[in-house]
């Protein structure tokens, strides 16, 4: 759809931008995603896919593009945690021009904010071609993907007009959690942590509502804006959220921003560190702690400013970062969804300091249909 840019203030609810108002409605977005899929018992609730035989599926292929992409790159470390599966991830303009091989036991999740990136539906096509069942994440009702995937689910986020996608990454991260307890309810390996971790996600909404209010982002923002370049680190399932900082800052800020696991600064990445080159690290209280503690040590070795995100109550990270940004404690697994208001307001943040409109990146645009 086209959107005209010169919609009144009201349009943008009393917020300055679009994104920094769909960040705000974060909260609600994440209600309506989880509406209808978890049982009074909070276990989760997806009859609707039971005919894909998510007992036996044994291969995931995730195919996604931006930052859909880093959505599914966190399904990936959660699936493969507590199910016997393996996933595979790329991002669909290399996974269309591969072989794609599919048996009876492989199921493929495709992800689109829009439902209409071209080359994600091409990826699709070219599954369902090989014989393959294709499970769809999307946001948009009536989109492309939609009628060419065997079924939909949908993230319910609300439209989302900023390019850069804020709230819609949050749900597609709430979907695929429901999606991955599902299958670990169906296969029966559910347990008191299972527990733990739905609970936390149906009240993930109160989280993050105390996240969106902390004004210390924005203060940070002030400081960081005139940097040049950024290093964003993390481990494990927090590599896909140094990934999508990195992504939002580049996208809305233009600041050289690249991203890393943590582990692999060592060979080759640490070399750009200096007192220019700022260090944003992901350091939740997770059970990679300790090597990411390292790392910033390391990082800060050569001189480079540190900016952490932990866990509340950590003085440790505190001692060892110039600046900190904290979040409450979750289960580790969840520290995904609860980081990802945090890097979307600080690029939110910078981008308007610096003068930029984070609703209308230049050279980019909110859905992607050629290839
Ligand atoms: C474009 C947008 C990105 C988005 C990507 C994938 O490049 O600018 O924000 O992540 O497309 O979009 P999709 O609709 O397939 O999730």
């Amino acid at each position: 759809t086209h959107i005209s840019w010169d919609e009144s203030a009201a349009e943008k609810g009393g917020f300055k931008h679009f994104m920094l108002k769909e960040i705000h409605e974060v909260p609600e977005a994440i209600e309506s995603a989880l509406v209808g899929r978890f049982d009074e018992d909070l276990k989760p609730n997806l009859k609707e896919l039971d005919e894909f035989n998510l007992e036996k599926v044994k291969r995931i292929l995730l195919v996604a593009c931006g930052t859909s992409y880093h959505a599914g790159l966190v399904f990936k470390y959660f699936a493969e945690k507590y199910l016997d599966v393996d996933v595979l991830i790329d991002v669909a303009s290399e996974f269309r021009y591969r072989p794609i091989r599919i048996d009876d036991n492989t199921l493929t999740i495709a992800i689109s904010q829009s439902g209409e990136t071209a080359d994600t539906l091409e990826s699709v096509r070219a599954v369902k071609k090989a014989g393959g069942k294709v499970i769809a994440i999307t946001n948009v009702v009536g989109s492309t993907i939609t009628r060419e995937s065997d079924i939909t689910l949908f993230m319910n986020a609300g439209p989302e007009i900023g390019v850069a996608a804020s709230k819609t990454y949050v749900n597609q991260l709430i979907i695929l959690y429901t999606l991955g307890l599902y299958m670990m309810k169906k296969r029966g390996i559910w347990s008191e942590e299972h527990n733990i971790i739905s609970k936390q996600l149906n009240e993930s909404p109160k989280i993050v509502r105390k996240i969106i209010n902390n004004e210390k982002i924005n203060q940070l923002a002030d400081y960081y804006k005139n940097y040049h370049h950024f290093m964003y680190i993390g481990r494990g399932i927090n590599t896909a959220t140094a990934m999508e900082g990195a992504l939002k800052l580049k996208e809305i800020s233009y600041i050289n921003a690249v991203a890393y696991p943590a582990g692999e600064l060592k060979h080759g990445p640490i070399a750009l560190l200096d007192p220019t080159f700022p260090v944003f690290a992901i350091a939740p209280k997770d059970s990679l702690y300790e090597k990411m503690r390292s790392n910033i040590e390391e990082s800060r070795a050569r001189n480079a400013r540190i900016l952490s995100i932990a866990t509340e109550g950590d003085e440790e990270i505190k001692k060892i970062s110039h600046d900190v940004i904290y979040i409450p404690e979750a289960h580790e697994d969840l520290y995904p969804l609860i980081i990802a208001p945090v890097i979307q307001l600080f690029a939110y943040y910078i981008a308007d300091k610096r003068g930029y409109d984070p609703d209308k990146p230049r050279n980019l645009a909110k859905s992607v249909t050629v290839e």
